[in-house]
């Protein structure tokens, strides 16, 4: 038995309870191996509904591993899944076309359905981003929101796909505002919208999040270096109950960086303006690098210079299907009370 074999084997073994868990709640979009704590670093293998998706991040499967993990996993599960690999180990390579193991077959690659918590997501195993439609790691924040929203106005900053901002919907939220850039993931966010009729209508903001924050927050724009702005959508000022903020860990737009690593408080400051006075503020932090314990002080820290000090706050952990032998998930998530 090969090392990638046993070590599937353990990781799947010690899933059995989380995934009799997760099935009964009508989910089955969920992490079934995360190699760089379950002995394979560069490995991911995650389910989506019925498509099981493949991703290395260091080098490539052989043929012959990838046959067998799939053979595994299909077992394990009692389920026909259908592969993707996508090889993201050199610069967007994804796959090697030639061979039908590698490319992925015509069903596996349409548009399929995934569910979290009995609601519907887009699975699309190739599409023009590189990341999957949902991220798993945010299901547990996912579901505190859905379980804490009833009655709110919610605001899902860095939107991408809208999960968030669904599972507000689904947890009886007055409004649901979702913020992102790119009109792409908004369109995601749209058809997974869709694919939940029975859920009351969000709405969608295509803006860079600076602008947008800054009049939501009352803060003047800052131009940089005497440049006139690029054109965006105007805003009127205004308070959310419930902001959730969760940006990439690095991206720079005409607008301004988000660096999650030097400069977190220029995000996080206009979003705790745009919270209520009694309202919440849910922030994340996906940098490995950035300890918790450090990165909560300067939270803590931002909100008092701002005056508004955080009263009670509370950590969420990704689930056991992300485990962490540290105890320190690169994804943190603190729930902010004001
Ligand atoms: C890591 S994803 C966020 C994940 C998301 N919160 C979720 O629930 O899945 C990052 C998102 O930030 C968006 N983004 C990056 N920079 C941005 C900016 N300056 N303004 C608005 N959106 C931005 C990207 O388009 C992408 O959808």
């Amino acid at each position: 038995m090969s090392s990638l074999d046993q070590a599937l084997r353990a990781a799947l073994d010690a899933r059995r309870p989380l995934l009799a868990e997760l099935h009964q709640q009508q989910t089955d979009c969920y992490r079934l191996f995360h190699g760089s704590q379950e002995g394979q670093p560069g490995l991911t293998v995650d389910r989506y509904g019925s498509q099981l998706l493949v991703q290395s991040f260091h080098q490539p499967l052989t043929r012959e591993a990838l046959l067998d993990l799939h053979a595994l996993c299909c077992a394990q599960l009692a389920s026909p899944l259908q592969l993707v690999y996508n090889d993201r180990s050199a610069g967007n390579s994804r796959i090697d076309r030639r061979d039908s193991v590698y490319s992925a077959s015509a069903e596996a690659l349409a548009d399929q359905q995934g569910q979290e918590w009995g609601i519907h997501y887009r699975v699309r195993g190739r599409h023009a981003g590189q990341d999957p439609l949902l991220f798993l790691d945010l299901r547990q924040a996912r579901a505190w929101v859905k379980a804490n929203s009833a009655g709110q106005r919610v605001l899902n900053l860095f939107a991408y796909t809208c999960g968030v901002g669904l599972c507000a919907a689904a947890g009886g939220a007055r409004e649901v505002v979702n913020l992102d850039f790119a009109e792409g993931n908004l369109q995601v966010g749209r058809e997974n919208a869709q694919l939940n009729p029975h859920l009351p209508a969000m709405q969608f903001v295509q803006s860079d999040y600076f602008p947008a924050i800054r009049q939501w927050a009352g803060l003047p724009l800052a131009r940089r270096r005497g440049q006139a702005l690029p054109a965006y959508p105007r805003l009127e000022q205004r308070k959310f109950d419930m902001v959730f903020l969760d940006p990439p860990a690095w991206a720079r737009s005409a607008f301004g960086t988000v660096d999650l690593l030097r400069d977190y408080q220029s995000l996080l400051k206009p979003a705790i303006l745009t919270t209520a006075r009694d309202g919440i503020l849910v922030c994340n932090n996906n940098l490995a690098k950035v300890a918790f314990s450090d990165w909560l002080e300067q939270v803590l820290r931002c909100a008092s210079k701002l005056g508004r000090p955080v009263r009670d706050w509370q950590q969420l952990l990704p689930a056991a299907d992300f485990p962490s032998h540290d105890a320190q998930p690169p994804l943190k998530t603190l729930i902010l009370r004001f």
